[in-house]
């Protein structure tokens, strides 16, 4: 009898002791996964105010470029117009014909200037983009380099058949701007071509130059890192609209880089823009 009471206690005293492992196991299990959802809430909170911060600094960068354009040509233009007119008047009165000469001069320098400053003003605030949308702003942009560069720039594009929101016109264009200007600038490029078009609700511009290319990898961890704003600019517009980015360059061959977004973005993004 105390024999079969001794087997009875030792059966559960291995039963009383599994459960207090399975007790053990399953609270750890619950802390693991307590820890790991908390993680993932902090990681999408740092995430979504990562987001926020871009956001805010590419608002700002917009904004910074709206008022030096109003400036220049509110500012500087009128004072250009101002001179243009005293050197005119000049012109007119004087008498002596090397005098004559130079303020005609002057004021030939000073047209030049006047365009020049239009120019960069319609760069900062692309104003073709607000009024007439993202084809004819690209379209613009194009011929304004293909007519000092002949047939650089190939722009191919789809007629979009609904208006696309004007945060992705935006950003898509400062894109393009920044690629171009990259192949211009750093590629010795002999032909870069532009595509546009929408498929599937996904708006797709691709950029490519048939330049020298470069290496990525040096650009993102080297000491050019920090210096070039271009790259990181595209990465945050893309990121900020859930877009994807690819981008590809190989030595002597040239650079390609697609961008896709998508047309509809989340009533959540509509509010946050
Ligand atoms: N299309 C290209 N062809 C060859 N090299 C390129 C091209 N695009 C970028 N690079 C290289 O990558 C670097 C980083 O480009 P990024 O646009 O970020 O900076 P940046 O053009 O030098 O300066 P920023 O854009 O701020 O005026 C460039 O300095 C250049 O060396
Ligand atoms: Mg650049």
């Amino acid at each position: 009898m105390e024999e079969v009471s001794a087997e009875i206690n030792f059966f559960l005293l291995v039963i009383a002791g599994t459960m207090g492992m399975l007790s053990l196991v399953l609270l750890v299990y619950i802390y693991k996964k307590k820890v790991l959802t908390e993680k993932a809430r902090l990681q999408e909170l740092k995430n979504a105010y990562q987001k926020e911060m871009l956001q805010a600094s590419i608002e700002a960068q917009e904004q910074e470029r709206r008022r030096i354009a109003e400036d220049l040509h509110d500012d500087v233009g009128a004072m250009l117009s101002l001179v243009r007119l005293n050197a005119s008047r000049a012109s007119e009165k004087a008498r002596d014909r090397t005098l004559k000469d130079s303020t005609e001069e002057i004021k030939a320098l000073i047209d030049e200037i006047i365009l020049n400053v239009k120019r960069i003003s319609r760069d900062l605030l692309p104003s073709t983009l607000n009024e007439f949308g993202l084809i004819e702003a690209i379209k613009e942009l194009s011929d304004k380099i293909n007519n000092t560069s002949p047939h650089l720039i190939k722009f191919n594009y789809l007629k979009f058949e609904e208006p696309i929101d004007k945060e992705i016109e935006l950003a898509l264009f400062r894109i393009a701007q920044e690629l171009i200007n990259n192949a211009i600038k750093h590629a010795s490029a002999t032909e870069i071509l532009i595509d546009l078009e929408i498929a599937d609700d996904i708006v797709k511009l691709t950029v490519e130059d048939n330049g020298q290319g470069f290496s990525i990898n040096k650009v993102d961890g080297g000491k050019n890192a920090a210096k070039g704003l271009g790259l990181k600019n595209i990465r945050s517009r893309v990121s900020m609209l859930d877009g994807t980015l690819e981008y590809k360059s190989s030595l002597s061959k040239g650079t390609f880089a697609q961008v896709k977004i998508s047309k509809e973005q989340s009533s959540e993004k509509k509010v946050l823009a």
